[in-house]
């Protein structure tokens, strides 16, 4: 009996450890769930409008905003956070000194959007 059960114990690790997909072509992501962050040309218009529609607009948004008193969905309003320090890049990157923005538990703009914002800045915020 005890025999039978080492057999079946036996029989069962290889069963389950038998079995590999060794197929690497159909587990590798297809070229079109790849996608690609073009952050370096970032316009005010095209990219980072619609993220601060997108994050930042529900609560800094609208006239008047119903937090602070600027309405960031507005480019002069919004590049006086690009400043010294840069409180947009600050609150988004989630930077020691900033405020986390959008606060928790609201979904936080993804790296290629972060990227953006940043590449943005480093080109003076143009209105384009
Ligand atoms: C759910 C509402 C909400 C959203 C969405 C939101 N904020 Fe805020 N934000 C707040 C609140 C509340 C404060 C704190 C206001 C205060 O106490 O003066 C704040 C403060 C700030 C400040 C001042 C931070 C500081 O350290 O003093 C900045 C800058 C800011 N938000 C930028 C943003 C940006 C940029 C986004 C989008 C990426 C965003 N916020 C999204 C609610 C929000």
């Amino acid at each position: 009996m005890k025999s039978i059960f080492i057999f079946l114990s036996i029989s069962i690790f290889v069963a389950l450890t038998s079995c590999s997909y060794n197929k690497t072509s159909d587990i590798s992501p297809s070229p079109s769930i790849v996608t690609t962050c073009d952050s370096v040309n970032a316009s005010y218009k095209n990219d980072i409008a619609p993220i601060m529609q997108k994050y930042c607009n529900e609560c800094h948004g609208g006239s008047p905003p119903s937090i602070g008193n600027q309405n960031y969905a507005n480019y002069n309003d919004l590049i006086t956070l690009i400043d010294s320090p840069n409180y947009i890049l600050g609150v988004v990157s989630n930077e020691a000194g900033f405020r986390r923005m959008p606060p928790a538990p609201k979904v936080q703009p993804s790296l290629c959007e972060v990227a953006k914002i940043r590449q943005w800045s480093l080109k003076g915020a143009p209105n384009n």
